[in-house]
């Protein structure tokens, strides 16, 4: 097999990039979280984020629980069908906590949006977004967080299909500690 990289066109945004992005996420989140008495909950959306999750929960310095939630929304294209589902539950109850949902990307916004619903149907007292990456130009759902939540983000990204830090096409590429665009002819082929 050849190396990953090969399959890359263009590098959006580097390892130091990201770890100093990721690194001052989880700054202004502590500061927002520390008021608390009860430890809030990062909730990652498997699988995309469990990279930026890994991060992102090794510098917020205050008690967390972490849990995973899993929507199904994409195959192995690059386009959302629209109407996600609640695939993979989770193990913690949330009723009358603080919820941080950790994405790896905001696109359409369906998928954030369906899992705030869920996470508000759970009794979660308040939900936060944490996204790696946003996608403002492709936002087909306007979503409202719950309770006192804030909107965070690492990167706006521009409207190209990206892969790596734990974002895939057809599964592969997650394992890329960076962020990048694929070569045109990586996108039909599905094997490396
Ligand atoms: P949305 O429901 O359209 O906002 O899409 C959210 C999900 O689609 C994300 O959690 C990703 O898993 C996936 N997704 C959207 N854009 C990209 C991309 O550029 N690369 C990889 N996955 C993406
Ligand atoms: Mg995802």
């Amino acid at each position: 097999m050849k190396s990953l990289d090969s399959h890359i066109e263009t590098v959006l945004w580097t390892p130091d990039q990201i770890t100093s992005r990721v690194s001052d996420l989880a700054t202004e989140i502590s500061a927002d979280l520390s008021h608390l008495t009860d430890p809030p909950v990062l909730v990652g959306v498997a699988t995309g984020a469990f990279l930026f999750l890994a991060d992102l929960a090794r510098h917020i310095r205050l008690p967390v629980a972490v849990d995973f939630i899993r929507a199904e929304s994409y195959g192995s294209g690059t386009e959302s069908n629209g109407c996600p589902k609640v695939s993979s539950d989770l193990k913690l109850d949330v009723n009358g906590r603080h919820v941080v949902l950790v994405e790896d990307i905001v696109d359409t916004g369906s998928t954030v949006s369906r899992l705030i619903e869920y996470l508000e149907s759970k009794g979660a007292s308040s939900v936060s977004v944490a996204t790696f990456l946003d996608k403002p130009s492709r936002r087909k759902v306007q979503f409202e967080l719950l309770g006192n939540g804030k909107f965070y983000r690492g990167f706006e990204c521009p409207d190209h299909f990206v892969v790596g830090y734990g974002m895939d096409f057809a599964e592969l590429y997650r394992n890329l500690p960076y962020v990048g665009v694929l070569k045109p002819e990586h996108y039909k082929c599905q094997s490396p």
